[in-house]
């Protein structure tokens, strides 16, 4: 298969996993490319057989970039598509909402995963082991991506709490209360 991965990464977590994901993929005997997304005015995956999306979580969502690259995907025919975010602990509006836009697209929603991973924004006093946090989470993506090559992934249920969550984080009101215009 050609696979295409599109990433985003603020402090590498998300760049890791996506790193992982594509060693599998060619050890598997696959073609994969990495591709950041800041660097993809209009994305083709015309000659992909199956696009990842990798990146991190932001305020419940993820960050307003990332939203806009998945609106700017073409229209598919059935092209497999999986994601995968990493967080310090909870999410809420990205996995459903991604999956509503894909499908309107016409991808083929295969798999989504949520690996926790360690950050800066940890502010507990107890040492922190980050090492073992990052193997772990390495560990997580590897046997994620034999799990899509194996057919063995799925996207997880979109809930009304997830639309809501996101209108929120990305809305207008958020954007007020957190930027000083
Ligand atoms: C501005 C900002 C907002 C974040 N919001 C959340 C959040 O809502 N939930 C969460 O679990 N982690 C949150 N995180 C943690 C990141 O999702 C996590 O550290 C991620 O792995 C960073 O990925 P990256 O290194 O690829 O940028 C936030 C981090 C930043 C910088």
């Amino acid at each position: 298969m050609k696979i295409n991965i599109f990433y985003f990464t603020g402090t590498g977590n998300s760049l890791l996993i996506a790193n992982e994901i594509e060693r599998v993929f060619v050890n598997r005997g696959h073609e994969c490319q990495l591709i950041n997304i800041e660097k993809v005015t209009s994305p083709d995956c015309s000659k992909c057989n199956m696009i990842g999306l990798v990146f991190p979580v932001a305020i419940q969502s993820t960050f307003p970039n990332v939203w806009k690259f998945i609106k700017a995907l073409p229209e598919s025919k059935g092209t497999k598509v999986f994601m995968a975010d990493t967080l310090m602990s909870f999410s809420g509006g990205v996995v459903g909402p991604a999956k509503k836009i894909l499908d309107k697209k016409g991808y083929e929603c295969i798999g989504s995963i949520e690996i926790k991973m360690g950050n800066s924004m940890m502010t507990v006093d107890k040492d922190i082991d980050y090492k073992s946090i990052s193997d772990k989470a390495v560990k997580e993506a590897g046997s994620y991506a034999n799990d899509i090559l194996d057919g063995k992934t799925e996207w997880a249920k979109t809930s009304i709490s997830q639309v809501l969550m996101k209108s929120f984080s990305n809305g207008r009101l958020f954007g007020r209360l957190i930027v000083k215009r």
